[in-house]
């Protein structure tokens, strides 16, 4: 049986690849391997459950470490896994390290590569994401772009032979929840949802004690689910942040279930701002930039700096959900993918 590989790290990760894996035909053989940077079960142990996923057949145990020794240790684990089970290609999801050093040791065992999420860039090389992809989409030989603006910035860079517009398959798994899971009553949209956990948001207890400031000064209560990152540069605070509910990381399905019903959602995740955009709630984003500007049209996601005391709700704001496609982009990707197995 012709083999296929996946390589899965973090949350975002195990998320695109429910998103695929359905779709994928049942005559490849699909081994998945996780490298174990995310271990927190708070963080992705209840999402196999909830996003209908089976244990990966391998994991690498790698955790947390400084990036240069957590990317290392991964890259070794992954190539002994590649030289024995030798698939015919390796399918690399979004921008985490693991994505990283999954294309790295695939590329040098000579295994092409499929990358999903290509050609998205922020134009910020301070963030450890656009390194990632940048290498990513330099080493892969299928590109699946989720939106057009991807495509074009990968033709800037000469990247477009084996790039395919797909839509995002973010996009497919966001419908196919919504179907099933938010038909509860809807809240009356009293709340603000806020996440937080990029590493410029929490490099130290005094840089995310403003943010938290900030949070706590809005006139509407704020839901914080914690990342573990998160909780770890927070520790136990001495001040307290009466206008903030802090609850342990959501699955997938609650978590789309509360950005629907927040009238507002605050982040610096790129994922929630595209939820928030499908869902129709507007959007602030505590970075100086985005990989995804479609959503900053029409005003639905702005970027803001948190020095602003107070944040004035929009209205009237654009929802064009058809940049991301028509939510059969797996469908699309896993078709390219068969293809080209078949031809290999
Ligand atoms: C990673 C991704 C980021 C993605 C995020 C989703 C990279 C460079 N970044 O960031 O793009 O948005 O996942 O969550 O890959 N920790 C735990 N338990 C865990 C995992 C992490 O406590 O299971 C804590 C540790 O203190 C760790 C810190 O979080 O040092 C950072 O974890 P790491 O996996 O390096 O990055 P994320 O912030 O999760």
């Amino acid at each position: 049986m012709k083999k296929i590989l996946s390589v899965i790290g973090t949350r975002p990760n195990f998320i695109k690849l429910a998103a695929l894996n359905k779709t994928l035909p049942k005559n490849l053989k699909h081994i998945v391997v996780h490298t174990g940077q995310h271990y927190d079960k708070n963080l992705y142990a209840d999402l196999y459950k909830d996003l209908g996923l089976i244990k990966p057949q391998y994991n690498l145990a790698v955790g947390s470490k400084p990036d240069h020794t957590q990317i290392a240790q991964m890259f070794q684990g992954l190539v002994k896994v590649f030289v024995k089970e030798k698939p015919l290609i390796v399918l690399i999801y979004g921008d985490t390290n693991s994505s990283l050093a999954g294309a790295l040791a695939a590329s040098y065992k000579n295994i092409p590569i499929g990358h999903i999420e290509a050609g998205i860039r922020c134009f910020d090389d301070s963030l450890p994401e656009e390194v990632n992809r940048k290498i990513i989409d330099r080493l892969s030989t299928l590109l699946f772009c989720p939106t057009k603006t991807g495509y074009i910035n990968l033709r800037k860079e000469n990247l477009q032979k084996g790039a395919y517009v797909t839509g995002d398959i973010m996009y497919d798994l966001f419908l196919k929840t919504k179907q099933k899971h938010l038909v509860l009553p809807a809240t009356a949209k009293d709340f603000y949802l806020a996440t937080i956990h990029r590493q410029q948001n929490t490099a130290n207890a005094k840089i995310l004690t403003k943010t938290l400031d900030f949070l706590n000064n809005q006139n509407n209560i704020v839901i914080f689910p914690i990342h573990p990152r998160t909780k770890s540069v927070l520790g136990n605070p001495h001040k307290v942040f009466g206008n903030i509910i802090f609850i342990n990381p959501v699955n997938y399905s609650e978590s789309l279930y509360l950005i629907s019903n927040a009238a507002l959602v605050i982040t610096d995740s790129g994922g929630i701002q595209k939820e928030a955009y499908w869902s129709k709630t507007p959007c602030f984003t505590i970075r100086t930039s985005t990989e995804w500007p479609e959503t900053l049209e029409g005003g639905a996601n702005s970027l803001i700096n948190i020095s602003h005391k107070k944040i004035i709700r929009p209205y009237g704001l654009k929802f064009n959900k058809h940049k991301f496609g028509d939510g059969h982009a797996a469908k699309k990707i896993a078709a390219l993918i068969t293809s080209f197995v078949n031809a290999s």
